[in-house]
């Protein structure tokens, strides 16, 4: 039996532990939140749609009831707070940081051996946060980043070309930040051939701006941060795992010396399985993505230092 737990039901938690249930990831998907009745009432509501959209999946609520998610394969952490318009992700570290750890805490007493996904923001550094305060083996705890910035970056090529996202690849790397994201543009392809073959470099570089403050124009327009695609995202990485998929999908994970940084999680191409991690893919960058990875790490560096100074580590 498999089982995923989503921390926090909120719009991005509940959204998740909907296209988990209705993809069929796991047999039972389990929804925490700390709001007295929300994370029951959103599950009994998603479950009376299992008979419409035809599912078996089963979804579970819960108040802040951490013995409920025992034994959980994967954990889906979006705990905290959103940003709101104007707002940086970075922004919301005091807050985010003592949430995501004692949520990270609270999961492990329960599933010793679960693997932890994070979306909390900022990504980047809650990620590191749980897997520093737990020292936890770094295969097990995957910032989703990545995922979510390739998928806008393929949405904003697809409108492009003028079609179908699923017939693009591309991939986002670097910080989940609207500065610090890389798009690889160059290595990008429409059906196997470089994008740069439809699309003028001008085109390119809109695309590649657009992508990197995907988050924030929806925060703008939404009032609050956006969630299809985050929960998306989050379910996305969680199944590569549950179902030994081998994907090659763009994480936040731990580096020891891969692109020239260590000690830090940051957005790099890696292959995920039911070890969580179970490679990092070097990609073959060229001087200006090498310089911009470097800058991007040194930006996630300094808002990992604030977790010092909030005491989170
Ligand atoms: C976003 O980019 C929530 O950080 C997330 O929308």
């Amino acid at each position: 039996m498999s089982k995923v737990t989503v921390v926090g039901a909120g719009n991005v938690g509940a959204t998740c532990a909907n296209v988990l249930a209705f993809n069929e990831v796991a047999d039972e998907v389990v929804m925490l939140d700390v709001k007295e009745g929300v994370s029951e009432g959103k599950a009994m509501d998603m479950m009376q749609t299992a008979q419409l959209l035809g599912f078996d999946s089963t979804l579970v609520g819960c108040t802040n009831d951490y013995e409920k998610t025992a034994n959980s394969d994967v954990v889906v952490i979006t705990s905290g707070i959103p940003r709101k318009p104007g707002m940086t992700r970075e922004e919301l570290i005091g807050v985010n940081a003592g949430i995501v750890k004692s949520v990270a805490q609270n999961i492990l007493k329960y599933s010793p051996n679960a693997i932890l996904v994070v979306i909390s923001n900022p990504m980047d550094t809650m990620t590191y946060l749980a897997l520093k305060s737990l020292d936890l083996p770094k295969n097990r705890v995957i910032g989703m980043g990545g995922a979510l910035d390739s998928s806008r970056f393929k949405y904003y090529l697809s409108q492009a070309l003028g079609c179908n996202a699923n017939e693009v690849e591309g991939m986002v790397i670097g910080g989940h930040g609207d500065t610090t994201m890389i798009p690889l543009t160059r290595f990008a392809t429409y059906k196997g051939l470089p994008v740069s073959n439809f699309l003028s470099a001008e085109k390119l570089e809109e695309i590649a701006a657009a992508t990197m403050v995907g988050g924030a124009t929806l925060t703008k327009l939404l009032g609050t941060s956006a969630w299809y695609a985050p929960g998306a995202a989050g379910a996305y990485v969680a199944e590569a795992i549950i179902h030994n998929q081998k994907k090659m999908i763009p994480c936040s994970v731990l580096l020891e010396g891969e692109y020239g940084q260590s000690d830090l999680c940051c957005g790099v191409p890696v292959i995920l399985g039911k070890n969580g991690i179970e490679e990092i893919i070097e990609l073959p960058l060229n001087e200006d993505e090498k310089a911009k990875f470097a800058a991007s790490a040194e930006a996630v560096r300094k808002t990992n230092a604030a977790l010092t100074e909030v005491g989170a580590l």
